[in-house]
């Protein structure tokens, strides 16, 4: 494998004198002299620096930002300020050029784009250095991840994608068919005949891979999953993907409290790796977010950088309270009383992202669990507390996020978990499977999911989700 800009800009003292070869874009050529290279594997560009006396024109102009080069030549120590080492180049060689007129006066053009043009341009937008950090970022996180679970005994565990089971029942599934959508095989009712279709009944893109992980968990006991997830709520908002990822490890033997540490504990050793290991991109980042702050109304800006913001989770424990605390909170606040939230606070209801982001970002400041939650708003599986109205439920809430995570204690108790799914309307013969296992040798469990792209939102603070997964799925748009 070839030299990265990043091998030899973390280590320039390693290289200088030797004479190397290095491939990339170029990001900018200027004074017919200096060219930039960018090769991906890090924020910063090399500096080569070509002899216009000694190379062809023709070759010169094809220089071009955006084109593919080899560039040949020796290390040097770097005269001018801003890089330790440049390349005086000996040979180069165009790769690929980037001359079509379209693509010059449009993606080329040596400005800033919006997030919402370059979301057209999936790309494109790989070559910006914003999105060229977020994505080494998303990487770093998924890295850490994986490493925090496996240095803490947990196995990785897939879960399907294509399910017949709907694990939050909240019916917002993509069918999955090959039946033929105009004239699909009908039963003697005159509804679709599933049993004719591909898995001989009507199965969907999973929603989360709860239920199956804890089969596993209460077997192997701790596991967790890592894959993509689909919903398809109408929700067009800045949070929410039809497509994305998410982390769910399941305990066995965890209550609701060791769920909490549990969830505690990686969202900080996320944030922690984070900031250890991508500080240019995150440096990056903090720049570009103040500059985003800078041009919003002073009472809408962030008090703190987006460093500082991840060394305060990191730092701090989050404020724990009930659902039922929550509510009294909010309706003893002057906000309430000034009658500012737009829906109103009562017991019962769910909760409002402005009721979610208030607590965090005006009354705590700080990450917020919330916890028992009432029954009626949360899935079936949760388990019910003694008091008759709550469950064990919990959520994570991030400032300027909201909801990050969402998990419970599950309902382990046989006969309880039958009349949850009376009461929610869930056929116990389709969850058959989910039932048996508290019959056999039933135990205290609990997990949690995280949502990828709303942690990587907060750690790279990016506000719009569509600007931190590589190709976005919302109402409406698949492309690319
Ligand atoms: O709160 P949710 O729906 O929880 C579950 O799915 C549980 N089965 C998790 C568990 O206990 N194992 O989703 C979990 C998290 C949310 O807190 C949010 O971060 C993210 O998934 N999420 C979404 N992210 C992007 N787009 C959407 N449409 C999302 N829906 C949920
Ligand atoms: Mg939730």
């Amino acid at each position: 494998m070839g030299i990265t800009i990043k091998d030899l800009l973390c280590d320039s003292a390693k290289y200088a004198g030797l004479t190397i070869t290095v491939k990339g874009w170029i990001r900018a050529f200027r004074s017919n002299r200096f060219l930039q290279i960018n090769d991906g594997s890090t924020l910063g560009n090399l500096q080569a620096i070509i002899d216009f006396n000694v190379f062809p024109e023709e070759e010169l102009r094809k220089l071009t930002t955006g084109a593919s080069v080899a560039v040949e030549g020796q290390v040097v120590t770097s005269i001018g300020t801003g890089q330790a080492i440049e390349l005086l180049v000996l040979r180069f060689e165009v790769l690929g050029l980037a001359a079509a007129a379209d693509v010059q006066k449009t993606v080329m053009q040596p400005k800033r784009h919006s997030l919402d043009f370059l979301r057209e341009q999936a790309h494109f937008r790989f070559r910006t250095n914003t999105f060229g950090a977020v994505f080494r970022i998303r990487h770093a996180v998924s890295y850490a991840i994986h490493h925090y679970f496996h240095t803490n005994g947990f196995y990785y565990l897939n879960t399907p994608i294509v399910t017949g089971s709907d694990a939050e029942g909240a019916g917002e599934m993509f069918r999955v068919t090959t039946l033929d959508a105009k004239n699909p095989p009908l039963d003697s009712a005159g509804k679709v005949d599933f049993g004719k279709d591909f898995f001989g009944k009507p199965v969907n893109l999973t929603v989360s891979g709860q239920l199956e992980a804890e089969l596993a968990a209460l077997a192997l006991g701790k596991v967790y999953t890592f894959g993509p997830t689909f919903r398809a709520e109408n929700s067009n908002t800045s949070r929410h993907l039809a497509e994305f990822w998410m982390i769910e490890p399941e305990v066995a033997f965890n209550d609701l409290r060791a769920n909490m540490d549990l969830t505690e504990d990686f969202l900080k050793c996320i944030c922690r790796f984070v900031l250890e290991n991508c500080q240019e991109d995150l440096r990056f980042l903090d720049d570009r977010d103040q500059q985003e702050q800078s041009q919003k109304p002073q009472h809408e800006r962030n008090e703190w950088s987006l460093l500082e913001r991840i060394q305060f989770v990191v730092d701090n424990p989050f404020k724990r309270l009930t659902y039922t605390e929550a509510i009294e909170v909010l309706k003893n606040s002057n906000h309430y009383k000034k009658k500012k939230f737009k829906y109103d606070v009562v017991w019962g209801m769910d909760l409002q992202s402005e009721h979610e982001r208030y607590l965090v970002e005006k009354e705590f400041k700080c990450p917020v669990i919330l916890r028992d939650y009432p029954a009626a708003i949360k899935a079936f599986y949760m388990r019910a507390n003694e008091d008759g109205n709550t469950v064990a439920a919990m959520d994570v809430l991030f400032p300027g996020i909201g909801e990050i995570v969402g998990g419970s204690q599950r309902e382990e108790r046989l006969e309880v978990l039958q009349q949850k799914c009376l009461a929610f309307g869930i056929s116990e013969k389709e969850l058959w499977w989910y039932l048996e296992t508290r019959k056999i040798g039933t135990a205290p469990h609990a997990g949690f999911g995280l949502g990828l792209e709303r942690m990587i939102m907060f750690l790279t603070g990016m506000t719009n989700i569509r600007d931190v997964i590589p190709f976005p799925r919302t109402p409406l748009n698949a492309s690319f």
